[in-house]
C-alpha cells in the first residue's frame, strides 16, 4: 500500500481509504462489515471514514475494528440533529453530545479527525461549530477538525485556520473541486480526503444501483452517459482495463488528494481497490483527455457542472 503525508497534520494515510456510508445505509450484515474492513486493515488501508448520518455505520465499525483501534486513522462527521440528542443542528450542544456518542459507539477514547458534515456558508461563518470542534479537540476527544462539503462552501472553509483536514467529491465526473480546491489546501497544508472517488460506479445502468443509490447516482450517471469516453478513447486496453480502476485512479491523480474513500459492501471490489491504488497515477495524457471529455460536456450541456455533495 502507498502512502501520503497528511497536509500538516503529521499523519501518513493510505491512498486508499473506506467510507461507510454504504455499509450504514443500506444495513450490510455485521459479518460482511467485519470481514471488508479486516481484510482492508490486513492490506494496510489506514483511514476509516463514517458519520453520525450513516445510519448504523459507527456501531458496526465499532464492532469490526474497535479492538484494532490503534491500526486506523478514525474519522467521523457531525452537526445533524438527532432524536435522541439535545441541541439543535450545528449547535455547540448538538456537536459536543454527537462526539462523545461516536467515542461510544466505536468504541474508542478518541478520533483522530472529525468534520462539520456539510453545513452551509451562513454556519462556517458564525462559526461557533468550528469552535465546538476545536473545544473537543483541546479536551483530547479529537486530534483534528475539518469540514466536509463542496464547492463555495468548502473553498471558504479551507481558508480558516482551525480546519486541518477536508473532504470533499473529486472524481472523474465530478471535476469542480480540482481547480477551485485543491491549490488552497495545497498552499495552506491541509490534508484531502476525495470522497465519491469512483463516482458511486457512473458507468453501472441506474437499475443495477442499490437501493437509495439508484436516485443519488443518477446526476454522476448521467455525467457519464454525456461525456460519452471509452477506455479505447482513453488509449487504455480494454481487455486489461475496468471504469473502476480509471476511476481511482483518476482521483488519486490529482496533486493535492491524499486519500480516496470507496465506500463498498463487496469483499472483491475492496481487494481490488487495493490492487488499483499501487498502480498509482494515470499517465498525463490519459488524464488530460478526460478532463477535456468533463469541460467539453459541461460547456454543451449549457450548464455549470458543481460539485454534488
Ligand atoms: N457529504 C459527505 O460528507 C459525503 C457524501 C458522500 C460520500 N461521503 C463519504 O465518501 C465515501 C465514498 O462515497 P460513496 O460510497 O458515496 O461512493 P464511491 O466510493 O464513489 O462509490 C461506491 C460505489 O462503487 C462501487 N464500487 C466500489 N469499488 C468497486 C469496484 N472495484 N468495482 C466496481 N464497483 C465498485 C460500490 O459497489 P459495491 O458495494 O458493490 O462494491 C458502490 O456502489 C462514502 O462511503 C462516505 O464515507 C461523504
Amino acid at each position: 500500500m502507498n502512502y501520503n503525508d497528511f497536509g500538516k497534520t503529521g499523519l501518513s494515510v493510505s491512498t486508499l481509504g473506506f467510507g461507510a456510508a454504504p455499509i450504514g445505509l443500506l444495513k450490510t450484515e455485521q459479518e460482511r462489515v467485519a470481514s471488508i474492513l479486516n481484510l482492508l486493515l490486513d492490506l494496510g488501508v489506514n483511514l476509516i471514514d463514517t458519520a453520525a448520518a450513516y445510519a448504523g455505520s459507527e456501531e458496526a465499525l465499532g464492532k469490526a475494528i474497535g479492538p484494532r483501534r490503534d491500526e486506523y486513522i478514525l474519522v467521523s462527521k457531525c452537526g445533524q440533529k438527532f432524536d435522541d440528542l439535545p441541541g439543535e443542528a450545528w449547535s455547540p450542544e448538538v456537536i459536543t453530545a454527537t462526539i462523545d456518542r461516536a467515542l461510544r459507539r466505536l468504541q474508542t477514547d478518541h478520533l483522530d479527525v472529525m468534520l462539520l458534515h456539510s453545513c452551509g456558508m451562513e454556519v462556517l461563518q458564525k462559526g461557533e461549530a468550528l469552535k465546538a470542534l476545536v473545544q473537543a479537540r483541546e479536551a483530547g476527544k479529537i486530534r483534528f477538525a475539518g469540514y466536509s462539503g463542496d464547492n463555495e462552501n468548502v473553498a471558504y472553509a479551507a481558508t480558516l485556520p482551525d480546519v486541518e483536514v477536508i473532504e470533499t467529491s473529486i472524481n472523474f465526473v465530478d471535476q469542480a473541486n480540482i481547480e477551485s480546491l485543491l491549490p488552497l489546501t495545497l498552499k495552506n497544508g491541509i490534508g484531502v480526503i476525495a470522497k465519491r472517488p469512483v463516482a458511486n460506479a457512473a458507468w453501472k445502468p441506474l437499475d443495477d444501483q442499490p437501493g437509495l443509490y439508484k436516485d443519488y447516482a443518477r446526476t454522476y450517471h448521467e455525467r457519464f452517459l454525456a461525456m460519452g469516453i471509452r477506455l479505447e478513447d482513453l488509449g487504455l486496453d480494454e481487455e486489461t482495463t475496468d471504469w473502476a480502476q480509471v476511476a481511482l485512479r483518476f482521483t488519486l491523480s490529482q496533486p493535492g488528494v491524499h486519500t480516496a474513500i470507496i465506500g463498498t459492501t463487496n469483499p472483491d471490489n475492496a481487494r481490488s481497490n487495493v490492487d488499483i491504488a499501487n498502480q498509482g497515477p494515470l499517465p498525463e495524457e490519459t488524464l488530460q483527455k478526460m478532463r477535456d471529455a468533463f469541460l467539453n460536456a459541461e460547456g454543451k450541456s449549457g450548464e455549470t457542472w458543481k460539485a454534488q455533495t
